[in-house]
């Protein structure tokens, strides 16, 4: 008889995780209070005004500005810095596509910076032979949220008088040498998507001390309006990228829970790294550095290496995820091998992007093993069923020695 539930066992988690997003009745009442007042947008309620405000206090930063999804959050400054056309922008090769695109949408293109297959961030050993007189920003992703060593990185920038915006789509909460990421460079992204830390199914935000930058940020992102202009006075190129003052309403309530959430996640991180330490199978990546005093852990990351003889990383997930654990392999390919760069011309000198190598990008996108944010929420009997579950199936790598 199997003992994997893949094969048919029983299954190793009992209590299935906590599901995300995590709402009660006070997230309703907050929607259904904005939906009864009839002020739907921002301009005739209040919500969208006191998350920014809120979330900036929280991140010790003076200006935010909601706006709808992350994506946007990256588009808005690299266009209001006039980065543009014959620019170039330097992202890391594993990120979400938005990172890059977001230079493409600008007319701007992405200069890939290759990760450290460890930390999962931008390798600064790299970063600086990547810089040509086009180049005009960095965006720097805290990957996982595990912070990048902003010091390092921003000296590079101040060097080459570079700006950088950091994309904190997975690191709301993290800190940097006891500061909040996204209070780390010039401007600062964030993405309230359904998977994230902090959710209102769809969402993004931009951090700034810049006053003149928020401003033009702002009429960025209302057809061109100017604070305290006329309604049909239209200042700037721009367009409608406003949040609705129900996702604010949501976000205030799910911001109320962050900080217990982001310490939950942390505990459950640190079991797992500690519990897992002796696997031989299995590598724990971004480790702990000095400068990362705290870590939000979008994801907990685990490096199938050596892995186990006979058995492929997709097997090993298919058999987690069959044990009641929610894991996958993350990003298939570096992002400058995504379809979309074989029509987009490299930057100057540079291999087409196809042919651009990544070797720690490559390492990243073939060994790894994401397990997602919500399984390390709640108490330390979540953090034990994910590492049961994965010893369990280390144990009986027989049957699916069998399978392959
Ligand atoms: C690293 C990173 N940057 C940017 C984004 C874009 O955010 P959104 O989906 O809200 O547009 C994401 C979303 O997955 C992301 O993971």
């Amino acid at each position: 008889m199997a003992k994997l539930a893949i094969l048919g066992g029983e299954k190793s988690v009992g209590n299935p995780f906590i599901k995300w997003p995590v709402f009660d009745q006070s997230d309703i009442r907050a929607v259904d209070e904005v939906l009864n007042s009839g002020n739907w947008f921002r301009y005739d309620g209040k919500n969208n005004e006191t998350f920014e405000t809120a979330y900036a206090q929280y991140c010790g930063v003076k200006y935010g500005l909601t706006v709808t999804n992350g994506t946007a959050a990256i588009e808005i400054p690299l266009a209001v810095l006039g980065i543009g056309p014959g620019d170039e922008v330097i992202v890391p090769s594993y990120t979400f596509y938005s990172t890059a695109s977001a230079v493409l949408f600008v007319g701007a293109t992405p200069v890939f910076c290759d990760v450290d297959p460890v930390s999962y961030n931008m390798n600064l050993d790299l970063l600086e032979s990547l810089i040509t007189p086009r180049t005009k920003a960095i965006v720097p992703v805290h990957f996982a949220g595990l912070p990048v060593d902003m010091d390092r990185l921003n000296a590079i920038a101040v060097r080459h008088e570079l700006t950088v915006i950091e994309d904190c789509a997975h690191s709301h909460g993290s800190t940097y040498k006891g500061k909040m990421t996204g209070s780390l460079s010039c401007v600062s992204a964030f993405s309230f998507q359904a998977s994230k830390n902090l959710t209102s199914g769809e969402g993004g935000l931009i951090l700034t001390d810049d006053e003149a930058l928020y401003q033009k940020m702002f009429t960025r992102h209302t057809c061109g309006r100017q604070i305290g202009k006329p309604w049909y006075e239209h200042h700037a190129v721009a367009s409608n990228i406003r949040l609705t003052e129900m996702q604010a309403a949501l976000l205030l309530r799910q911001f109320s829970r962050l900080e217990e959430q982001t310490e939950q996640r942390l505990q459950n991180g640190l079991l797992l790294e500690k519990s897992l330490q002796g696997c031989p199978e299995l590598m724990i990546t971004q480790k702990q550095e000095p400068w990362s005093t705290r870590r939000a852990w979008h994801l907990f990351i685990l490096r199938y290496h050596p892995g186990i003889e006979g058995v492929s990383r997709e097997r090993f997930i298919q058999a987690l995820n069959a044990e009641g654990v929610s894991a996958s392999g993350g990003y298939p390919m570096p992002l400058n091998r995504q379809p979309v760069f074989s029509t987009i011309r490299p930057p100057q000198g540079s291999p087409s992007y196809g042919e651009l190598e990544q070797p720690g990008a490559d390492t990243c996108c073939a060994k790894t093993i994401w397990i997602a944010q919500n399984q390390l929420l709640g108490g330390p009997e979540y953090g034990r069923a994910i590492v049961d579950a994965i010893h369990k199936v280390l144990e009986n790598a027989d049957e699916l020695r069998n399978m392959e």
